[in-house]
């Protein structure tokens, strides 16, 4: 039973299942290149920023030990996880430059090894990314044979960012790619001790196991954009609530309620780029991956549509304020966030925008510097606000109130893109409320829908 496991790359992934091995009781060598990671760790600090980090790898500190040499680790675990960007290239693939570095660093350290030494990739790959790309660079730097002198695996995570090391425990399933049973049977006894859940392990070759890793995302960001067109459809039907169409639509147990709420753009580091390196790979294959295509094409073209229904809103003299800055609420990232390109297509077609994120402002102020100005407190915000664009459902937004918002100059506009806003807000004779997904009270939208169906025109 394998005892010692060994974590490449002390990251936000890494470091997490780093700290889930140890809590669960197995001794866990940590390598990084990054000198400051690998102190931290062995400070017993957490080397990112993520939830329960720092107490898990605190609390295990007697079970984790990080270095900076590859080969210590190799020669110190029976396997190791590689968890090492693979940033999206030009073309919409994921490179394989920093895991084929690591990936020399582990051959030569398996070279030098008496025994057998199982190698687990975790990051997200295409197919054919372990087999035909990773595979033949530890044969050529250990100078042995894979499934005989070494093992090779490919097993991504699915978690999402702020709830990593519970989602890494409480799976829904453990995917496992592998390259023969040896090595895929040594995987699958360490998630049945390690994992809290129970939770199934669907094996599979390594590369079905790394097209459904994206197909995952892929397909969740399909039905995230199912949702986003209900709501757009919902705002020209009299009476239209997409909150209403979704909750009873989810309510079918074939379909099911999670990801299915009409809102804004998706975001963050992993979904937008799955969906463009499935198109990717499609076309490389002969084929086309017109669903995934489209979702990012829908996805893109939402703030696009947004800025430009919020343009005539916003004119000389007008501040626009950009409320949530992250992709998701209570969270530091940025990658892709509606709320970055709001504010900055805004600011650059010459309005006015102030913005502001409970926790993302400082990674915001980077992205936008010069361009809008980045504001310390929502409280900032709304004084000078003469349009607010609710872009996250963080708990501060909901809790605006009428009497916050900017008053003289007529009534202030708010867009709440997930409808997050009480009665205050949306029923006060000073506002001019927008709730995506929520029909206006309009004779024109029941006129338009009277037409469709006037049977004696
Ligand atoms: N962040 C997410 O939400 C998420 C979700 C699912 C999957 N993934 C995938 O997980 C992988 C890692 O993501 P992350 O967010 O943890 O990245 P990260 O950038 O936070 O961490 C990667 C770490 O690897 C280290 N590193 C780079 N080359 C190395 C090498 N040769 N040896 C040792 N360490 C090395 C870096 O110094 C860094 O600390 C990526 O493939 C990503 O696509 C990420």
């Amino acid at each position: 039973m394998i005892q010692n496991v060994s974590v490449i790359g002390l990251g936000k992934l890494g470091a997490s299942m780093a700290g889930a091995f140890a809590s669960r009781g197995l001794n866990v060598i940590g390598v990084d290149i990054n000198q400051q990671s690998v102190d931290l760790v062995n400070e017993g600090r957490a080397p990112v920023q993520e939830t329960d980090l720092e107490k898990y790898i605190s609390e295990n500190r007697e079970r984790i030990h990080a270095t900076l040499n590859h080969e210590e680790a190799v020669l110190n675990s029976d396997i190791s996880f590689v968890i090492v960007p693979t940033p999206s290239d030009e073309n919409g693939s994921f490179s394989l430059q920093y895991a084929g570095w690591a990936y020399k660093e582990l051959g030569r350290a398996i070279g030098k090894k008496d025994g057998y030494h199982n190698v687990v990739l975790t990051s997200t790959v295409l197919p054919g990314a372990s087999r035909y790309g990773l595979l033949p660079i530890l044969e050529k730097q250990s100078g042995k044979n894979a499934g005989q002198d070494f093992g090779v695996c490919y097993s991504p995570e699915f978690i999402a960012l702020g709830s990593i090391i519970n989602d890494f425990l409480h799976p829904d399933f453990t995917l496992l790619g592998e390259l023969d049973t040896k090595c895929g049977d040594q995987v699958e006894d360490i998630y049945r001790r390690v994992m809290l859940n129970g939770a199934p392990c669907k094996r599979m070759s390594l590369e079905n196991a790394e097209l459904t890793k994206i197909s995952v995302n892929a397909f969740v960001t399909t039905k995230i954009s199912f949702a986003n067109m209900l709501a757009d459809l919902c705002e020209e039907i009299p009476g239209g609530d997409v909150d209403v169409v979704t909750d009873a639509l989810g309510a079918d147990k074939r379909i099911g309620a999670k990801y299915l709420k009409g809102a804004i753009s998706f975001g963050g580091p992993c979904f937008p780029r799955d969906n463009v390196a499935l198109g990717y790979l499609a076309k490389q294959l002969g084929r086309q991956a017109v669903i995934s295509e489209t979702t990012d094409m829908y996805n893109r073209s939402i703030p696009e549509a947004i800025v430009e229904r919020v343009k005539p809103m916003a004119g000389k003299g007008k501040t626009v304020a950009v409320l949530g800055l992250s992709y998701k609420p209570m969270s530091h990232v940025v990658e892709e966030a509606a709320g970055i390109f709001l504010a900055r297509s805004l600011a650059a077609s010459g309005v006015r925008v102030v913005a502001y994120d409970p926790l993302a402002n400082d990674s915001a102020a980077s992205e936008l510097k010069g361009k809008v100005v980045v504001l310390k407190s929502l409280q900032q915000c709304l004084d000078q606000a003469d349009v607010v664009l609710v872009t996250t459902q963080d708990k501060e937004f909901a809790e605006i109130k009428a009497s916050d918002l900017k008053s003289g100059g007529g009534p202030v506009v708010v867009y709440d893109f997930w409808r997050a806003l009480g009665d205050d807000v949306r029923n006060s004779e000073h506002v001019k409320y927008i709730g995506a997904g929520l029909a206006k009270d309009s004779q024109k939208i029941a006129d338009r829908l009277e037409q469709l169906w006037d049977l004696n025109p």
